[in-house]
């Protein structure tokens, strides 16, 4: 059996009359895959929210691996192992690659009181990883992110996340406007970071990009879940799309007509 790595417990938000998370219990494994799917409004990117520490919770338990911890902003959520991929990376497009991947982690030469930056070990563990993420066109780790393509931008975010050894890859929407080699990049890295001992939870629209990497299947529904351990292996893509939208086999023949 493996080990619990994260369980989000009875979580609840509102915002004003919207209850946008009712009583939410949410379990992740180390090294696995959840694909969590919905329609729209479902509350994906609340629950992932409250997890990164972006919104607060109004009620409800966060554990990692066991624990009871306190995920009040993003750097609690890093220091729990946590890393958030948003479709729009947060990547300071001005910064360089190399910037970007030590953002607040930054190499530091000589006595810590000068602060002067690495740069020269900062470029060379960018240049390692980017070609650890399939990155083979050789761009040097200084330019600057805003010259990358979507998918380029999601391959250093990724990278990130990797580098830092996150427990935890959240990837909300992650190919959205991406074209279909950077998707299918964007998928290699969710199963790279799996095969080396990660865990993630990857959202997407497109529930044939989910069936294709993902180990377990989590379905949301109105601010709760609805089915929580479907396995992509021995399930369709019709029957899941029953689930997420809540009607039968004949509710659909009849709604289409
Ligand atoms: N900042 C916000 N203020 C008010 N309502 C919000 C806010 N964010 C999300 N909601 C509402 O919460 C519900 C869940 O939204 P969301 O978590 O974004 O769903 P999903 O990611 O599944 O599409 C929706 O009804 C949405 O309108
Ligand atoms: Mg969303």
């Amino acid at each position: 059996m493996a080990e619990e790595l994260i369980r989000m417990q009875n979580i609840s938000k509102s915002y004003g009359r919207v209850q946008a998370l009712d009583g939410v219990t949410l379990r992740v494994f180390e090294k696995e895959i959840v694909g969590l799917l919905g329609d729209n409004g479902a509350g994906k990117s609340t629950l992932i929210k409250v997890l990164s520490g972006a919104v607060p919770a109004s009620g409800g338990d966060i554990y990692v691996r066991g624990e009871k911890v306190a995920i009040r902003n993003t750097t609690d959520a890093i220091a729990n192992g946590i890393e958030t991929i948003y479709q729009d990376s947060a990547l300071v497009t001005e910064l360089s690659i190399a910037r970007n991947l030590f953002l607040g982690r930054e190499l530091i030469k000589g006595p810590r009181f000068l602060d002067r930056l690495d740069q020269k070990a900062m470029n060379e563990v960018a240049g390692e990883l980017l070609r650890r993420v399939g990155i083979t066109k050789n761009i040097p780790p200084s330019t600057p992110i805003g010259l990358l393509s979507g998918g380029e931008r999601q391959a250093v975010a990724i990278a990130r996340a990797m580098y830092f050894d996150s427990e935890l890859i959240i990837l909300d929407e992650p190919t959205n406007n991406l074209g279909v080699a950077e998707t299918q990049g964007v998928l290699r890295f969710a199963r790279a970071a799996r095969d080396s001992g990660h865990s993630c939870i990857f959202i997407a629209h497109n529930i044939h990009h989910v069936f294709q990497v993902v180990d377990r299947i989590v379905v949301m529904r109105h601010g709760k879940i609805v089915a929580d351990d479907i396995n992509p292996k021995n399930s369709s893509v019709a029957e899941v799309e029953m689930v997420i939208t809540g009607m039968s086999d004949e509710d659909m023949r009849a709604a289409i007509g």
